[in-house]
This record gives structure tokens, C-alpha cells and sequence, in this order.
């Protein structure tokens, strides 16, 4: 049977975690379930380096001994993986690995001695005791050569690290050498023979020169006078093993190498080799220093190093504890869905290069193509076939007699067409997906999602619904777009566990997409007759004026871009006094009323009003505003607009989208329920009741067009 074995680094104990850690754990996670998808038997690795200086520092500052802090630290690490759906429980890792385990301390004792014999490839001894002299960084774990460094403000003190902007200590003590510097031409050989081993493609040309540049011993004891808080030097206890050697060979203990417990419960060569999933900030341990002590002690290399960028603040820092400028877990919980955050991260990060993090682009990116964009879809769809097919999923065939109607309506009578847009697109998704391209890959999924939404908007279903001889038109077009949620759910499981899972049960489908195979799809296995589920809303939109002010009250700091974000009063429920209930037809709003309020207008008066044409592209209720529709429109702008509409009463959200309209454009914005309606359509207003008749053209016109 095929295994894969995916690992995250493991992190420090010295503080909580934050978004940039919680990231490596999505996409190993988003891997892992990918794997498990396709019927592999998978290992996932996740845990904490506990060892070492600086948390030694951290467990003094805090008044706790140094297992106390990882204990403590790693009690909040499991109710973030727990509040994440990331544990064992909700299928996500397989161990949360902790250096403290004493299986650990067996086989980290079991590489060193297979080291200790080992020869270098130039055939010299691959370890050695010497003398070291340098400048060390406790929050890095690194020494630190010259260009590394900032020299000190004052003469006298020690220089700071350039990462951690943090001071450096002075090692000058006895310490068991690698022969790294023996290395480089095996390493060399090593990237050229497995172009794959180090990823993408940039990281390994950054891995390459640096090896290319010369090596030189490391380092890998401190005499146990300076660093207690560690795993002995076996045979000489007067050492204690540098963390990284050891935190690395988590890997490989974690599953059974060197000790028997582990390799009972899991099993080395069952699952060996792993694949490294890293912040380029640890690349140069995974891809250079790992793969040679590797080397000396026998075991195979792992199958890739790939590294990911970073997290950086407003002015390019990566985020970290040290520096104060992270995204704190327990907030993004409390206000965003697991589901957001995992579609957001994976969507937003380039996979390699660096990446800001706003609050608002994941509220914008949840509103849009998480709300507005699947959501829509689904609730649309289902709610289409509760209402017109009496909640069963219809056929999705158009009989030889029926081919002329479809056509009449728009509607190709052949299946082959969206199938092979679909098939298409899913084959994309897997090969970006497979290649770590997560954001390309979910580009390509919200491909289906507009190409089935223009589908419905074309079609109009609720217009072929009042024609009878329309029946299997109308049907096949709720089939289809039914058969291409599906397959969404399956696609996008790795990324959405949660939703995918509430959309399927919501299509009437039994268990969830967890062990369906995306490649393995075939267009119309969706059963003509399945009863679909409750038609609940798995993506409410986030109210973003509001959202944003309560963050900056509880945070007052980063991931806050204040200039950008209104956060006036005026966002609550029912704050819209000037307006009843939203209503915006012409003779409502004072942007169009005649300013002396009778008498002709001359011509300029009306050119001060910016009349454009647009196109609906999402429509939707706002709860508690049972006037109220949100809609979208494209008014030929870089950004459609938001508008709200008091026209919920008359218009259904799905009739309107893909319609032309007629839309006041240089409009001030106002808030509405919390929402920023950034102008007005128009329309009629008819009979005693005031009905809205929304304007529209007879002809085709292109967005933005002006109205003169
Ligand atoms: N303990 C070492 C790793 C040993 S692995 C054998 C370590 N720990 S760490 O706590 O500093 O975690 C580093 C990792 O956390 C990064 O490689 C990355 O996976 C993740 N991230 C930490 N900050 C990050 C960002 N700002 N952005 C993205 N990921 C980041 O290094």
C-alpha cells in the first residue's frame, strides 16, 4: 500500500503561537487530506522543539522550569489545533510530537552514535571535538557569521541579530564538531540529481550557491555549564547536543528510528521518507544541514524540502513574537470561520513568496468568493430545486423532443459542454494543487463556480419554472449545476473540510467527501431523485464595519490598516433614518431630487448625476432586513459595486443576477445595517404601494456605459 508522511517544523516553546505557525499546519494539513483523499495511507507530523536556550530564558522570565513552560505552551497549542479542527480528532495530524518524549531521547542518542562512526564522502571523521569561538542568537538557535549580524550601538556591547533585533551571546567553549565542510560536493550532487528535493524552484537555486559558497563545520554541543536544557551528549554528558541537530532528528524518531515504541506504534520504513514542509526562514537547516547528517549516520534522504514565504507586516517584517507584530490566534477564532482562514491563507500567499496579512482582504475575500461567490451558488441552486422540483435532484437529460425548447431558452441540450469545462478545470486545480500552487488551484475551482453561476443567470430557471413545456430544460439546468457542486465538494475538501462537507449533506450526498478521490469524478453520478438536505447558509457574510471595529477596540494594532476602514457610529442594525427601510428608487433619495423642489431643472443640474449601466453579478437577502437585497455590480469599474436595493419584497436575489441595470454612480456612499451601499439603482416606483419596477434596456449595452 502507498504511505505519505507530511511534517511541519516543530515550533518553539518560548512563546504562543501566531497566524505564521498556524499557516505551515493548513497546508500540511490541506496535503495530508489531499493524500488521504486519493486513498494513501498518511502520516501527518506536527509538535514543539523543546530544548535549548531560549527557553530556558523563557521558562525563567515566566517563574516555571523549562518543562513547565512546554507544557504550558503546548496546552495552548492543542486547543488551537482543537479550535482549528487540526487534531487527531478532526482528522488532522497524526502526532503532535514533543523533543521532551523520552522515545525521542532514545533515538536522538541512536543518530549521534551512528554519526560518531560515521566517515565524511572526502573520508575523514564526520564528527569531532574542537573549540568554539562566535556570537550566537538563543531566538534563532543559530550562530551567527559576520554578515548576519549588526555590529553594536556601543562599543563593548554584544552586536544584535538581524532577524530577531535581538542582543547575541559570546560562545567561547569546547564543543563536538560537524564536518559540514566535507559535505558540499555530495549536497551538490544530491539538488542536481533530485531537482525536486528542494522546493519551488527558486528556494532551490538560494540553496544551491549557498552550498556552492563553501561550508564550514557546525557546531553541534554547548557544554552543559551553558546549555542545561537538552539531550546529553551520549558517552559524554558533560555535552548537551545542539537543538537543532536533535529537533531535526524528530522526524525520524517521531516514527520509529532508534527506539522501539514508535516503531511499533508507527513504523520507519513504513512511512520514511517524509516531506518537509518549512518557512524559508529554517530552509537552510532542512535542505543543507539535515540531508547531511543524514548522510553520515545511513538513512535515506527525505522525499522534499519545501519551503513556503512568509507572513510579513505593513512594512515587510516577518512576523514574530520578538518583533510584537503577529496575528493573534484566539482573535482570528473568534471572529472567522476555520474554513475562512484556511481558504484565505491558501488563496491569499503566493506558495514561495511572502505574503501581508490584512483583516480586511479576509473579510473581503470571505464576502466575496466565499458568500457572494460558493455560497451564492449553493444556496441559489438548492434552493432552486426545493422550490421548482420539490426538493428532489431532477434529471439532468433532455429528450430528442425537448432539444428545441433548451435551445429556444439558451440552453445547450448536450451535457458534454459543461462537463468538459468542469473536468477541465478539476484536472487544473490538482496538477496547481500537487505542485503546492495552492492559490492557482483555487483560481481554477472558482472557475466552475462563475462559469455555472452565468449558466443559471442565462437560463433564468426561474423563468423557464412558468413554462411547462420548459420542464426539462429547467431541469437539466439545476442538474447541472447541482452535479457541479459536487464536484466542488470533492475539489475543495482539503482546503474546506467543513463547508464542503455541510454543502454535500446539504445535496442530499450520505458521509462526506473525505475519502473521494477528485480524480475519480464522472460527470452525472449524481442520482436523478436524491432528496436534498436543509438548505442552510454555510457562509454568512461578515458585517466588515462592524467586524473592523471590534477588532481595532480588542487589538488597537497590526493587521489594521485604520486609514482604509470606516468605523463610524453609524454601522449598527437599523441606522438608516433618512432612508425608509433602504429603499433607494429615484424619488426616495436626495441626490436626484430637484434641489428647490419644484419647477424644471436645467441641463447641467441633471448632468451633475452620474447615470451608468451595470450588470448584477451576486444578489442577496441581509438578515433581519426583510427589504433589503445586497447586490453586486459590475458598472465596468476595476471593483464592482455594493449596492443595497430596498426591492426584497419584488424581486427574488437569483432573478437578478446577469440583469442590466441602471445605476447612480457618483452617489455618496451611506451605511446601511452596517452595510456600504455605494450607490442606486433605479426604478419605477408603481401603484399606491410605491412597487419597484427596476429600469433596463431592451438592447444589449456594455457595462458602464453612460446614460445621457
Ligand atoms: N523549532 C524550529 C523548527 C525546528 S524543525 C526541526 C523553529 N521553530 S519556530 O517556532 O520558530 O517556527 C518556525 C516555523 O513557523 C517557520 O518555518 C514557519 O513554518 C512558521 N512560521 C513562523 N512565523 C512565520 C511567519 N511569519 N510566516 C509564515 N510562517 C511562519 O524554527
Amino acid at each position: 500500500m502507498k504511505t505519505f508522511y507530511v511534517t511541519t517544523p516543530i515550533y518553539y516553546v518560548n512563546s504562543l503561537p501566531h497566524l505564521g505557525h498556524l499557516y505551515t499546519m493548513i497546508v500540511a494539513d490541506a496535503v495530508a487530506r489531499r493524500k488521504r483523499q486519493q486513498g494513501i495511507e498518511t502520516f501527518f507530523l506536527t509538535g514543539t522543539d523543546e530544548h535549548g536556550i531560549a527557553i530556558e530564558r523563557a521558562a525563567e522570565r515566566n517563574h516555571r522550569t523549562p518543562k513547565e513552560q512546554a507544557d504550558y505552551v503546548v496546552g495552548y497549542y492543542k486547543k488551537m489545533t482543537d479550535a482549528f479542527g487540526l487534531d487527531t480528532a478532526h482528522g488532522g495530524y497524526d502526532i503532535f510530537m514533543r523533543t521532551t518524549a523520552p522515545f525521542h531521547y532514545a533515538g536522538v542518542s541512536e543518530f549521534w552514535r551512528r554519526m560518531a562512526k560515521a566517515k565524511t564522502p572526502k573520508g575523514r571523521e564526520a564528527l569531532y571535538k574542537g573549540h568554539y569561538e562566535g556570537w550566537f542568537c538563543a531566538a534563532c538557535a543559530a550562530y551567527k557569521a559576520e554578515d548576519e549580524y549588526a555590529p553594536p550601538a556601543n562599543a563593548g556591547e554584544p552586536p544584535t541579530c538581524l532577524i530577531h533585533e535581538t542582543k547575541l551571546d559570546r560562545v567561547s567553549e569546547e564543543s563536538y564538531f560537524f564536518r559540514l565542510s566535507d559535505y558540499d560536493e555530495a549536497l551538490l550532487g544530491l539538488y542536481e540529481s533530485r531537482p525536486d528535493f528542494v522546493q519551488p524552484e527558486a528556494r532551490r537555486n538560494e540553496v544551491r550557491s549557498f552550498v556552492r559558497g563553501g561550508l564550514q563545520d557546525l557546531s553541534v554541543s554547548r557544554v552543559n555549564t551553558s546549555v542545561r536544557w537538552g539531550i546529553p551528549v551520549p558517552g559524554d554528558p558533560q555535552h548537551t547536543m545542539y537543538v537543532w541537530f536533535e529537533a531535526l532528528t524528530n522526524y525520524i524518531t517521531a516514527i520509529g528510528f532508534g527506539n522501539e515504541q514508535q516503531q511499533r506504534a508507527v513504523g520507519f520504513e513504513k512511512f520514511w521518507p517524509a516531506l518537509h514542509l518549512v518557512g524559508k526562514d529554517i530552509l537552510r537547516f532542512h535542505a543543507v544541514y539535515w540531508p547531511a547528517f543524514l548522510m553520515a549516520a545511513g538513512v535515506e534522504q527525505p522525499r522534499a524540502i519545501v519551503a513556503h514565504g512568509m507572513w510579513v507586516d505593513p512594512d515587510g517584517r516577518k512576523m514574530s513574537k520578538t518583533l510584537g507584530n503577529t496575528i493573534e490566534l484566539d482573535l482570528l477564532n473568534k471572529y472567522f470561520s476555520i474554513d475562512a482562514i484556511r481558504y484565505f491563507c491558501l488563496r491569499e500567499m503566493v506558495f514561495g513568496q511572502d505574503g501581508r496579512f490584512g483583516y480586511e482582504a479576509l473579510i473581503d475575500r470571505a464576502n466575496s468568493d466565499l458568500a457572494s461567490g460558493l455560497g451564492n451558488l449553493s444556496s441559489r441552486t438548492l434552493t432552486m430545486i426545493q422550490r421548482y422540483c420539490a426538493g428532489r435532484v431532477p434529471s439532468g437529460n433532455i429528450s430528442e423532443e425537448a432539444r428545441l425548447s433548451a435551445k429556444r431558452a439558451g440552453v445547450d441540450s448536450d451535457a458534454a459542454t459543461i462537463s468538459s469545462v468542469v473536468e477541465h478545470a478539476r484536472d487544473e486545480v490538482i496538477r496547481h494543487f500537487d505542485n503546492f500552487a495552492f492559490s492557482r488551484a483555487l483560481e481554477e475551482a472558482w472557475a466552475i463556480v462563475a462559469h455555472v453561476d452565468k449558466m443559471i443567470s442565462e437560463a433564468k430557471p426561474w423563468g423557464l419554472a412558468k413554462d411547462e413545456s420548459q420542464k426539462q430544460t429547467l431541469g437539466a439546468v439545476l442538474y447541472r449545476a447541482a452535479e457541479a457542486l459536487r464536484w466542488l465538494c470533492v475539489l475543495l475538501y482539503p482546503v474546506m473540510p467543513n463547508s464542503t462537507s455541510g454543502i454535500y449533506q446539504q445535496l442530499g450526498l450520505i458521509g462526506d467527501p473525505s475519502r473521494l478521490d477528485p480524480a475519480r469524478l464522472k460527470w452525472g453520478e449524481l442520482a436523478e431523485g436524491t432528496q436534498i438536505g436543509e438548505v442552510q447558509p454555510l457562509f454568512p457574510r461578515i458585517d466588515k464595519v462592524r467586524t473592523m471595529a471590534q477588532i481595532i477596540g480588542e487589538r488597537g494594532g497590526f493587521g489594521v490598516d485604520t486609514t482604509e476602514v470606516d468605523v463610524a457610529p453609524d454601522s449598527g442594525a437599523g441606522s438608516s433614518p433618512t432612508v425608509r427601510e433602504g429603499v433607494q428608487q429615484a424619488s426616495e433619495d436626495d441626490a436626484v431630487k430637484n434641489e428647490s423642489g419644484d419647477g424644471p431643472i436645467d441641463i447641467t443640474d441633471f448632468a451633475k448625476v452620474e447615470l451608468r449601466v451595470g450588470e448584477v453579478l451576486t444578489a442577496e437577502r441581509i438578515p433581519k432586513a426583510d427589504k433589503l437585497l445586497l447586490i453586486t455590480v459590475d458598472i465596468g469599474e476595476e471593483k464592482p459595486r455594493q449596492i443595497l436595493a430596498g426591492i426584497a419584497q419584488y424581486y427574488e436575489p437569483e432573478q437578478l443576477i446577469g440583469r442590466k441595470i441602471v445605476v447612480v454612480a457618483n452617489l455618496k456612499p451611506r451605511k446601511l445595517r452596517g452595510y456600504e451601499s455605494q450607490g442606486m439603482l433605479l426604478a419605477a416606483s408603481v401603484g399606491e404601494e410605491g412597487k419597484p419596477v427596476i429600469a433596463t434596456f431592451a438592447e444589449d449595452v456594455p457595462n458602464g456605459a453612460r446614460l445621457k
